[in-house]
């Protein structure tokens, strides 16, 4: 039977790379974008479904799950992030822009998947967060850009706590790092190609479906200390 994903964040970058790998793997997707205007090339996906979002945003969140009512996700990938201050050091970021960019990356992505879990199929179901190596308190530090690593650590702890209170489950989770990839974020200097990254994230989903646990590993499939 044709699986489901919800890719959230995909106008751009890794989450419309997602999206295009998924789709060529056959599954049916749907796909978040914040502006609708923004989703031109995603459209251009066969079959694809695009839903409008801001993971910041409380209402939209509830808008979102409630037009998503009765479908039944096989993975619910949570991609959408943001870099942070880049321009200056950690200490010199100012209150709003660490509270930005903690909400964003650490508290929306947790809130967005207790929202969701409903939706998500008990038995054989995925949830997948789009962490970095840079979270890892173990090699994280010294990387760079301190700030986005610690608020990475943060989805780490806030997605192990997800996990903890879910109990006896057979839900699979993932905490995933792409590599380090060309895109707005990750910049030309970058390594991977988008193409690389996103057909090894799918290659390490389809493989973990129906494994559970929580598991912190890159596109490669290689796991990662926390
Ligand atoms: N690139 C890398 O090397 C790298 C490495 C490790 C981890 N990551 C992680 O991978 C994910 C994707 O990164 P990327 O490189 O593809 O970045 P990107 O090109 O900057 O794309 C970020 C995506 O997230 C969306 N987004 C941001 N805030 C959102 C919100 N509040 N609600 C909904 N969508 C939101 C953006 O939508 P708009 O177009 O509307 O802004 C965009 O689609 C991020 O979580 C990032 O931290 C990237």
């Amino acid at each position: 039977m044709q699986k489901t994903v919800l890719i959230v964040g995909a106008s751009r970058g890794l989450g419309l790379g997602l999206a295009k790998q998924f789709s060529s793997a056959g599954w049916q997707v749907i796909a978040t974008v914040r502006n609708p205007q923004h989703a031109e090339t995603l459209r251009q996906i066969p079959q694809l479904r695009v839903e409008t979002l801001d993971m910041d945003d409380a209402a939209s969140v509830d808008q979102l799950a409630d037009r998503l009512a009765g479908t039944r996700l096989d993975v619910l990938f949570i991609n959408a992030g943001v870099a942070g201050p880049q321009s200056k050091p950690a200490t010199q970021a100012t209150q709003a822009e660490v509270g930005q960019l903690f909400y964003t990356n650490a508290v929306a992505p947790l809130r967005l998947a207790e929202r969701l879990l409903p939706l998500v199929k008990p038995d054989q179901g995925m949830i997948v967060f789009m962490s970095s190596i840079l979270g890892s308190v173990e090699v994280g530090p010294g990387m760079g850009m301190d700030l986005y690593g610690a608020s990475k650590a943060a989805l780490n702890h806030m997605t192990r706590t997800f996990v903890a209170k879910l109990g006896e489950t057979k839900l699979t989770v993932l905490s995933m790092h792409p590599g380090w990839v060309k895109t707005d974020m990750g910049g030309d200097q970058a390594p991977l190609d988008v193409e690389t990254s996103t057909r090894g994230m799918v290659e390490q989903v389809t493989r973990a479906i129906g494994q559970g646990g929580h598991r912190y590993l890159d596109y490669q499939g290689e796991p990662l200390p926390w």
